[in-house]
């Protein structure tokens, strides 16, 4: 990983965390086991990938960074939601994430559910609020792009296709379908924030949906073959448990060697799609781009 990317990275960790940590205060509550959980799943581990695209597609479109910060946290919390609930027994019953217990192992399933359920609505409340951008139209495509992305067009939808592929036949396209919904779509709107809130140019906002698209490819990719190839210490989670569950991904269609070669080749699509920005301004894309080839988690 290039120097650029790792400061990048851990500026983008701390700035997030700070936010995240005012938005979910510790609660002396009788219900504060519910922000334990929400702290828990969000403040620790994790490589702040999406945050770190919302905040360098602003950077593209000069968007002022405090509110870049609360919409990258918005993102973050979501994801972290996806994870819970992914984890649980019911999905793909795991015990270990960001190398430690899952939520509903180091809490309970029905903290875990809640949790997950509340770190998604506070995200919403997040992008709705006028210090997330002084323009209310400019909030209401964050909330409508947010929706979209996770709901059952993207995200859960993308999740149930995975779940069926366990028992189901899935062709490369649908497996295509589902990567785009499930791990897809998230990443798009990461990418999309600074064009919405930077108003940015069509072609500018086309670059970016393009870069996004081939790198939310590879994303999954990748981590579909640490789970059949990584270390579990690397990874902070467990391995092998795709290929047990019968999963279909790409690995049902193609050789290890050859879903890396395509990640390769999609690496290359993302970083010419830059090529309309300023050189100068895409460093931490295109290094983040190459990332995907090398990560160990
Ligand atoms: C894991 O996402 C879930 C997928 C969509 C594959 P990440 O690999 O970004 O997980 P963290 O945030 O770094 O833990
Ligand atoms: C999860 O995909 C995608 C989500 C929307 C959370 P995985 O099930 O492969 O993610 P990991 O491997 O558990 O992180
Ligand atoms: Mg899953
Ligand atoms: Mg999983
Ligand atoms: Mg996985």
């Amino acid at each position: 990983m290039t120097e650029r990317l790792k400061a990048a990275i851990r500026q983008t960790a701390d700035a997030v965390n700070d936010v995240i940590n005012r938005l979910i205060p510790k609660s002396n509550e009788m219900e504060s086991q519910l922000f334990d959980a929400m702290r828990y799943a969000t403040l620790e581990g994790g490589k702040r990938m999406r945050p770190l695209l919302v905040l360098t597609s602003c950077e593209l479109f000069n968007v002022d960074y405090s509110c870049a910060l609360r919409v990258a946290a918005a993102v973050e919390m979501v994801h972290a939601y996806s994870l819970i609930h992914d984890d649980l027994p019911a999905m793909d019953d795991a015990k270990l994430r960001r190398g430690r217990p899952t939520v509903h192992c180091e809490f309970d399933e029905a903290t875990a559910i809640l949790a997950g359920d509340a770190l998604q609505s506070l995200a919403f409340e997040v992008l709705a609020d006028p210090d997330s951008h002084p323009d209310a139209r400019i909030r209401l495509k964050l909330v409508e792009g947010l929706a979209r992305a996770v709901g059952p067009r993207g995200m859960c939808g993308g999740q149930m296709l995975d779940l069926l592929s366990e028992t189901q036949k899935l062709d490369v396209g649908a497996v295509t379908r589902m990567q785009k919904m499930k791990t897809g779509a998230l990443i798009m709107f990461a990418c999309e924030v600074g064009a919405i809130m930077g108003k940015a140019a069509p072609k500018h906002a086309m670059a970016l949906r393009n870069y996004a698209h081939d790198f939310g490819m590879a994303f999954q990719m990748t981590d579909d073959l640490l789970d059949l190839t990584g270390v579990q210490q690397d990874l902070g989670k467990e391995t092998g448990k795709d290929a047990k569950a019968g999963k279909k991904n790409f690995l049902a269609f193609m050789a290890p060697g050859e879903a890396r070669a395509k990640c390769e080749l999609l690496v290359d699509q993302c970083i010419h799609h830059l090529s309309v920005f300023d050189e100068s301004r895409t460093g931490v894309l295109v290094d983040l781009a190459k990332f995907l080839l090398e990560r160990k988690n």
